[in-house]
């Protein structure tokens, strides 16, 4: 007698899809990506593939679709280390429209490292003079053999097309870049960045993402926003809903629903809305949320509970505490959950989405 035994369901260790795999390797992946860059003691971040760039002028970051939302909150980051710095998209990049010189330190953001857009704008970019950067997972990949330097992100390898894993790893290697770049991290920036692993690891265990998805599964349309580092999460948390549940989901910056998009939001598009700590950014997203609400939309909000924004919630995904940089890391993990646990009730083929590839080696 055999035993049907298939070798990818093996790999997908218990898990129905590699990208709900991929999903709960995060909290490792987040280690490998921090191991041995961050010195508590002196108080600083070593990128050992670094240590021989000294750069002081601005940065421009090139990228694609999930990596450039990381690149977004990349350039986040450095401007709030006092660095110049700008995300473009590789595909409408052209160094000839960018101031670009031997000032320059052009950074493409790339998980597979061939990508096709990506690779134009870096190469644009060294013939203009640029000093060039890959942050990617791939070691010896296109952009890692043919920049200036490379900065891995360590994810390990990914194999749903949908980015999840390696986003996280992103996000936290352009914050360990910033603080290699920018204004040097405090004390209490460090211990944030340590704890994002283990704190991805309660989200994990405690969320309510699967309940939540149940309550929208048959929903119009789906919106996220946030401000500041939430604003490239709620465009990612969309992009991730539109590629694996084929449904219509728009991220927005909060400050801009009112210009516009809010004319869509009715009582069947649930609003995903970021809200972390409770300063400046909480409170203006809290008074568009307030908006939101007052149209009827359902509100889920995505928040460490510092805020009283839960009072206009209709469901709370609620991570830990930390500070924004942090707070995205794991608002995202929540998001990445919705977006799976919708995919699934709508039986998607969520690792292989329709007409999507893991990587595009066409302009
Ligand atoms: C493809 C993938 C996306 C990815 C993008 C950029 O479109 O489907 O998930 O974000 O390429 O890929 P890269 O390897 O450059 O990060």
């Amino acid at each position: 007698e055999t035993v049907a035994w298939d070798p990818e369901d093996a790999e997908k260790s218990g898990y129905d899809h590699y990208m709900l795999k991929e999903i709960h390797e995060q909290p490792s992946s987040l280690r490998q990506c921090l191991r041995g860059r961050i010195d508590e003691l002196e108080g600083t971040v070593n990128l050992e593939e670094l240590s021989d760039i000294d750069h002081d002028g601005p940065v421009q970051f090139v990228a694609c679709g999930t990596s450039y939302h990381a690149a977004m909150f990349g350039a986040e980051r450095l401007r709030a280390g006092c660095v110049s710095a700008q995300a473009f998209l590789a595909s409408e990049y052209a160094s000839d429209r960018v101031p670009v010189d031997g000032d320059t330190l052009v950074v493409g953001v790339t998980q597979s490292g061939e990508t096709a857009d990506t690779l134009r704008a870096l190469r644009e970019a060294a013939r203009a003079g640029a000093t060039t950067l890959a942050v990617t997972n791939t070691v010896a990949s296109s952009a890692a053999r043919e920049c200036d330097h490379a900065l891995y992100i360590r994810a390990g390898p990914e194999i749903g097309v949908a980015a999840t894993k390696t986003f996280a790893s992103q996000q936290l290697a352009l914050a360990m870049l910033a603080f290699e770049l920018g204004d040097d991290p405090t004390r209490a920036e460090l211990e944030a960045l340590r704890d994002v692993p283990g704190q991805v690891q309660t989200v994990l265990e405690t969320t309510d993402a699967k309940a939540v998805a149940e309550a929208y599964v048959d929903a119009d349309a789906y919106f996220s926003v946030g401000r500041g580092y939430h604003y490239p999460v709620a465009l990612e948390g969309a992009l991730k809903m539109k590629e694996i549940t084929y449904r219509h989901a728009e991220g927005f910056a909060a400050g801009e629903l009112k210009h516009g998009p809010l004319a869509l939001v009715t009582e069947n598009t649930p609003v995903f809305a970021i809200v972390t700590g409770d300063g400046e950014t909480a409170r203006k997203t809290i008074g568009n949320v307030k908006q939101i609400a007052s149209r009827d939309a359902p509100i889920v909000v995505v928040t460490d509970g510092k805020s009283r924004v839960t009072r206009y919630a209709d469901h709370v995904l609620e991570i830990p505490a930390t500070d924004d940089l942090g707070g995205s890391v794991l608002a995202n993990v929540q998001l990445q959950l919705v977006a799976y646990w919708i995919a699934h009730g709508l039986e998607r083929s969520i690792d292989k989405p329709r007409h999507l590839a893991k990587s595009v080696t066409v302009e």
